[in-house]
């Protein structure tokens, strides 16, 4: 962190996008960002967001600049409220040492980020954005890893997750005042072995945001309840369970399975929500394909039409393969597979009607946040 005597402090973190393999959907509250349900999820390491966060000891205005653009804060208000609740986290914390020194000063905040890939398409960008900004937060306020994760949260709640490597759990809790709803890491071991493969079908905004389309479910489908109630729970323990004991087949049963629910809860609203599309489908077919002997892929979605698939390392390639059958793939991102893999794929066959990729990035699964 570096801080200099007109009162900046500024600190640059970097901070990797997690995929959930069992999902949240659904608030309880939506003030606070309190989940229905628990979830649990992997980062993705190569997909990060970099992002300086600049405190000012000095009444000015926000900015958030992402990726190069101005973000409007008066239309995006949760920027706003993470800023706010720093501030109250702040003053808490000078109280608590009796410090009323700067009880008068105010600060402003200036947010520079970039990712490395589309922004809400599907691929929670903003769960890396927000962890980001609560990271470099917390190392200027030093505040505990409970007040981060809740910092995170209140920007969007998938975010929480993205404050540990590792197999990260987000536990709903009880609390009104969502004092127990945090994200912790799991005591598993990291599993080096876990890779996954994105292909980006679709890079524009989707159609219907997170928050409305929760909204929507939590208020029309009974799919949702059921959900929420039995099966969600079942589901992390068998998650953990096989993660803990490196059990690729059902840790690959239990994603597919979660992703297909949540999928079905969003078809199961009024009116109803589709986020796959035609080469979401595909996809699913050829990872069904691949896994006819033995289960080794495994897919998942989140609100878009772009596929995760999760694979062992060496299992890489022999996906890659089975994908060119159908799929069309940028050839310098199958260029820096090949490269980093230190394999070749030969030139496809033709195929009867081919998907279009725009995007496939290959990534190990599982690391944690970086300060530089
Ligand atoms: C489908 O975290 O983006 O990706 O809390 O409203 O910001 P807000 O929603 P967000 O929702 C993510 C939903 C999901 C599933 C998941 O990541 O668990």
């Amino acid at each position: 962190m570096s801080h200099n005597g007109a009162g900046v402090s500024e600190v640059t973190v970097r901070v990797p996008m997690n995929i959930a393999l069992v999902k949240y959907w659904g608030k309880r509250d939506e003030q606070l960002i309190l989940p229905l349900n628990d979830s649990i999820s992997l980062t993705v390491d190569k997909l990060t967001a970099e992002t300086t966060v600049r405190m000012i000891q000095v009444v000015g205005e926000n900015t958030v600049e992402i990726n190069g653009r101005r973000v409007e804060l008066s239309s995006n208000k949760r920027y706003q409220t993470v800023f706010d609740e720093a501030l109250r986290l702040q003053r808490k914390r000078k109280e608590d040492l009796n410090k009323n020194e700067n009880k008068c000063i105010t600060h402003h905040f200036e947010v520079i980020s970039k990712t490395n890939f589309p922004v809400a398409a599907g691929l929670a960008s903003s769960a890396a954005g927000f962890a980001a900004i609560a990271r470099a937060i917390q190392k200027i306020l030093n505040l505990n890893d409970t007040q981060a994760n809740r910092l995170a949260r209140i920007g969007s709640g998938s975010a929480c997750r993205s404050m540990f490597g590792g197999l990260v759990h987000w536990k709903k809790g009880e609390k009104e005042d969502g004092s127990d709803c945090v994200a912790v890491k799991t005591e598993s071991e990291n599993w080096p072995d876990l890779y996954c493969i994105i292909l980006v079908f679709n890079d524009e905004r989707k159609k219907v945001g997170s928050s409305e389309g929760m909204r929507r479910t939590r208020e029309t489908s009974t799919l949702l309840k059921h959900r929420i109630e039995y099966v969600v729970p079942e589901r992390i323990e068998q998650v953990k369970k096989a993660y803990e004991s490196r059990n690729f087949q059902d840790l690959a049963r239990v994603i597919m399975a979660d992703s297909n629910q949540f999928h079905a809860v969003c078809l199961d609203s009024i009116p109803p929500i589709r986020y796959l599309n035609e080469s979401s489908w595909r996809l699913i077919e050829l990872v069904e394909k691949f896994n006819q002997q033995e289960v080794k892929a495994a897919y998942t979605f989140d609100a878009g039409p772009n596929a995760c698939v999760i694979v062992q390392k060496y299992d890489v390639p022999a996906f890659i393969r089975t994908l060119l059958q159908d799929i069309i793939i940028p050839s310098e991102d199958l260029k820096s597979v090949e490269e980093e893999l230190k394999v070749s794929f030969d030139c496809p066959s033709e195929s009867n009607s081919p998907i279009l990729c725009s995007k496939l990035i290959v990534s190990p699964m599982g690391g944690g946040p970086a300060d530089s």
